[in-house]
């Protein structure tokens, strides 16, 4: 089976994937880490562009190891000193200009606002959105969905729940339309301050404290806090979060024997998750980092029509 070319052109958004082609991915991104598959390169080899305008170490790294296992070539660019922007050129003009360009693929983060999406959407280029802003994050649900399937052997009827900064993640906002539309059930877990406000998580069950969500949940995904996201929330006390929502080894008791827990990372050592529990039999955040380079190997190979032998 195969995704549509025209809908796999781009990926700016998780909802424009039908269940089918989710599943088609990570069936494709687990057949690419266990070697069954080996992808066939182009006879032109593709340029992309990683146009780097907020900060990023897996996502950025992950996009260009995929790349050039597939034979791509890459170019980077990252909003810093060495660019126009320090001389006050705008990112609406700075992403103008790389769009001039005409790479094959243009892989993009930025924090620009819904001007800036709409000039990456009307671009013209394929185009993988790797998070914009607090919206969405499409490639790292992709890869939380194949960890949670290779781990678990199915993600309907799993209990997943996002524990942490849920108002301002994209990881957990993409995650949830995904997991929803595989059939599983999703919850979050957050102090007052970090509750999303938006009516896409309206719907969703809550849980108040830690030790309830653990043990309701098969697949718990701890979130970092996004302070760079929050405009006033001064009263949010870091002292107090770490009492009631880090993921530990104290905490970690209520989560049953066969469940995971996983984090999209960067974490905040000893805010967000303890390192400790990264030896836990249970811990997934190695593995989806692993996942995600696969599974974003799968995504541009779906999108320039790579064939596998
Ligand atoms: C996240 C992101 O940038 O959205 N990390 C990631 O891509 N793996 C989450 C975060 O920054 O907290």
């Amino acid at each position: 089976m195969s995704t549509s070319a025209q809908a796999m052109r781009s990926l700016q958004k998780i909802d424009s994937l039908s269940s089918q082609q989710i599943q088609h991915l990570i069936h494709r991104a687990l057949q690419l880490k266990k070697g069954e598959i080996c992808p066939q390169p182009l006879d032109v080899a593709p340029v992309v562009a990683l146009a780097f305008l907020e900060p990023s170490t897996r996502t950025r790294f992950s996009f260009e190891i995929a790349a050039l296992r597939l034979g791509f070539k890459t170019v980077q660019f990252i909003g810093d000193s060495s660019t126009s922007m320090v001389k006050g050129e705008s990112l609406h003009e700075t992403l103008q200009t790389l769009i001039a360009m005409r790479p094959d693929l243009l892989v993009v983060r930025h924090n620009g606002g819904s001007d800036i999406d709409k000039l990456i959407s009307g671009c013209g280029l394929a185009v993988i959105n790797a998070g914009n802003g607090s919206e969405e994050h499409p490639t790292q649900a992709l890869l939380d969905g194949a960890t949670i399937f290779e781990r678990r052997g199915q993600i309907e009827g799993e209990k997943i729940v996002f524990v942490g900064d849920v108002e301002h993640s994209r990881v957990a906002r993409s995650g949830r339309i995904l997991f929803q539309k595989m059939g599983a059930e999703v919850a979050i877990c957050a102090p007052d301050e970090l509750l999303p406000t938006t009516p896409d998580w309206s719907k969703s069950r809550r849980f108040s404290t830690i030790e309830e969500a653990l043990s309701w949940s098969s697949v718990c995904i701890g979130l970092r806090i996004q302070r760079e996201r929050h405009a006033s929330k001064a009263s949010l006390s870091q002292a107090e979060y770490v009492k009631k929502f880090r993921l530990d080894k104290t905490n970690l008791v209520a989560l049953r024997g066969d469940a995971i827990f996983m984090h999209p990372g960067p974490f905040v050592d000893g805010v967000d998750l303890n390192h400790d529990v990264l030896s836990d039999s249970r811990c997934a955040v190695h593995e989806q980092v692993t996942n995600g380079v696969y599974m974003r190997m799968a995504v541009m190979g779906e999108i320039f029509g790579i064939s596998y032998s």
